[in-house]
């Protein structure tokens, strides 16, 4: 019998903590003797660092050391030569960190690396990513194990050969995760263990990769990440401030606090590969599909190669028997990307889903009814069944919460006053899966129950979820359950990252949850003084999952407002309609959906990180040049969903939020901008001056 905590709205259970300034982030403990980081980055693009000079900045009052390649502790491991910081004087892009100032305040820190002093022997760079860069090579697979190229039927053949055809290519640039906390980390060495405050998205990889740079046992290292002020997929590997301030600590013998400045976040932490996509679609006149492509460019760096899954999203989403999808890449004298929120399927999406919009006004077809006649009955990619498959009745039940059925498909046709009034339609999807972790319930004699896991929330909800998804497998009220995340001497647990986070964590937890309701049914007389605890892992079971094509589904509804004389976009309504499986709590839920719905308006709209090819940097660094979405672009923005019930997933029938909300949200406003101008923009951000 179920409590019934799961599916209720409930505040986050931290939110007092938080808005009463009481909740630590990973440079908020308090912490006797601490010293200030402050890293160096290099002004250099590709060469060497021929020499350091440290003495004016050690002559600033209150400047304790300035470590860089010389004089760093060494590291015990090259295995992820992004890790593998201050060994050596290489230098791979413009910004990397490269040397460390450590000191009695964050001031005098400040201070005294400015007053460093690198020369630099360099050499020519190529930063800018082309279609027809010399560079271009197929990776041996791409993020974060699919196969490179895949191929199904003859698509030349029957893309020749189909009636209407869509040949398109879309560019979207550089974007730059821009979490509230910064990458910040608190480092302390105490007899060869090593503890930190590290604000990340799953403090298990960070242990251990810490253990294996330092070369160090894992349990010689703790990492605690109590509450982290987002990611977006950054902070979802550890990156260089944990490191640099571990290395810094161990150097100066003293405790160390980093935090990454804003504009440090603008390439060293990752962000989201340049792309160049090409997609070709190819049907009958009715819009069924015989044919479809995607081919993907992107970049990588010279450091180590990250491979964006761009085309991965076109090969499981809409039916044809002729299929291709491709992924070419190119090393450049830039950061390495990363993830950022929805690696591949956000691109990708915005190709595709714009293309379908293309095909349906080739063929003179509702774009709604476009998506429905191409609905595949199994995964076209792996010939897999779908564990369940909502998006025709998100685009159904979204068509009549917005009004679509009243469009006039014309461009251009509505005309307010100075505004050209459109709408525009985009599917979405989104991997549902799960990844092994382990947890343990506790039932305590005072009628209390502790459950611990070393999730992460990253300002989610997951705490909170968690906490109500144990109190339905233990069948207590939630006000008995105390909950504990955040801390790696917790049993292991997986990212919150790929939008897997509760389905992976809440299925340990009910597992364990449920084998201490089983002990306690068989267990006789009081419990001792520590309670009774259950241990579960989920490995095997994930392990033996049946293949089966698990994916969420979305559709986006947005209508736009454009001025006809300056081209101004507005967002004047925006509606998500999604199928996530269960939904643990609608108040935190909600919250996803419309942050990454929110991400799209900026996608769509404003961001662009800018390129300089003279310096090889961006040359936009912080929120005044970088724009996002502010709260006067967001006006009418809902996100709803349908029940469904899909019991190949995981204990709980999550199919996880975190992502899908920003996957199809840029293509459907382009498509409304398409709609309202009959200009079709195909490189992302619409500015003004492309609807000219
Ligand atoms: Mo998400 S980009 O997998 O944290």
């Amino acid at each position: 019998m179920s409590a019934g905590a799961v599916g209720r709205a409930h505040p986050r259970l931290e939110g007092p903590e938080k808005v009463t300034g009481t909740a630590r982030y990973a440079v908020e403990y308090p912490l006797e003797d601490v010293t200030y980081g402050w890293a160096v980055p290099a002004a250099a693009v590709r060469g060497r660092i021929t020499r350091i000079d440290p003495d004016p900045a050690l002559a600033v009052p209150g400047v304790l050391a300035v470590l860089h390649h010389g004089n760093a502790p060494r590291l015990s491991s090259d295995v992820e030569p992004e890790l593998y910081l201050l060994q050596d004087p290489a230098v791979h892009y413009r910004g990397q960190l490269v040397a460390l100032v450590v000191a009695e305040s964050i001031e005098a820190a400040r201070e005294g690396a400015r007053q460093v002093r690198i020369d630099y022997d360099t050499e020519p760079h190529s930063t800018v990513l082309t279609a027809d860069h010399p560079g271009l090579y197929r990776p041996e697979k791409v993020n974060p194990s699919y196969p490179t190229d895949t191929s199904e039927g003859d698509f030349d053949a029957a893309f020749d050969a189909a009636e209407v055809r869509v040949d398109a290519t879309y560019r979207t640039p550089a974007y730059h995760n821009n979490p509230m906390e910064p990458h910040a980390t608190t480092a302390q060495w105490r007899d060869g263990r090593l503890l930190v405050h590290d604000s990340n998205q799953g403090s298990t990889a960070v242990q251990a990769a810490l253990a294996e740079l330092f070369g160090i046992p894992r349990d010689s290292v703790r990492v605690i990440s109590e509450h982290v002020g987002g990611g977006f997929g950054s902070k979802g590997y550890p990156k260089a401030a944990v490191v640099l301030a571990s290395l810094a600590a161990r150097q100066v013998d003293r405790p160390v606090r980093l935090a990454l400045t804003r504009q440090q976040l603008f390439g060293p932490i990752g962000y989201r590969t340049p792309t160049i996509q090409r997609v070709r679609l190819g049907s009958d006149a009715d819009g069924r599909i015989a044919a479809i492509c995607h081919d993907a460019i992107s970049q990588t760096s010279t450091i180590t190669e990250f491979a964006e899954q761009t085309a991965v999203y076109t090969r499981s989403m809409y039916a044809a028997p002729h299929r291709r999808t491709t992924h070419r890449l190119v090393r450049l004298d830039v950061p390495t990307p990363f993830w950022m929120r929805a690696p591949g399927e956000c691109p990708g999406a915005y190709a595709l889903e714009s293309a379908m919009d293309e095909l349906a006004a080739a063929c003179g077809i509702d774009p709604i009814e476009l998506r429905v006649r191409n609905e595949p009955t199994v995964d076209p990619d792996q010939g897999h069944p779908f564990s369940s498959r909502n998006l025709v009745a998100c685009l159904i039940r979204g068509a009549r919460r917005f009004g679509w059925g009243d469009r006039d498909p014309r461009p251009g046709a509505r005309r307010e006053g100075r505004w050209l009034v459109g709408t525009g339609v985009a599917g979405a999807s989104y991997p549902a899966r799960a990844r092994a972790s382990a947890a343990t319930a506790t039932a305590l004699p005072d009628g209390g129950y502790l459950v611990r896991i070393n999730a992460t929330d990253i300002g989610t909800g997951a705490r909170t979820a968690l906490w109500q998804i144990a109190a339905d497998a233990l069948d207590v009220p939630p006000e008995r359950v105390t909950i504990r995340i955040g801390d790696s001497d917790l049993p292991p647990a997986g990212v919150a990252g790929g939008s897997m986070g509760t389905a992976s964590w809440s299925w340990a937890l009910t597992r364990a949850c449920q084998e201490l309701r089983d002990r306690l049914g068989h267990h006789s007389g009081s419990l001792p003084p520590e309670g009774l605890t259950v241990a579960a892992s989920t490995a095997d079971e994930i392990r033996a999952q049946k293949p089966m094509a698990r994916y969420a589904y979305g559709a986006h509804f947005v209508e736009v407002r454009v001025d006809a004389e300056t081209g101004e976009v507005r967002v004047s309504r925006m509606l998500g309609v999604f199928a996530v499986g269960r939904v643990v709590n609608p108040t935190t839920a909600r919250s996803q959906l419309i942050g990454g719905m929110t991400m799209g308006i900026s996608m769509a709209l404003h961001e662009e990180g800018l390129l300089d090819e003279r310096y090889g940097d961006w040359v936009n660094h912080d929120f005044a040049t970088y724009h996002i979405a502010g709260c006067a672009d967001v006006e009418q923005i809902e996100a709803e969903w349908v029940d469904e019930e899909d019991s190949d997933l995981n204990p709980t029938g999550v199919k996880g939020l975190g992502e899908i909300g920003i996957v199809g949200s840029a293509a459907a406003i382009a498509n409304a901008v398409r709609h309202a101008t009959g200009v079709r923009v195909r490189d992302l951000p619409i500015r003004l001056e492309k609807l000219a």
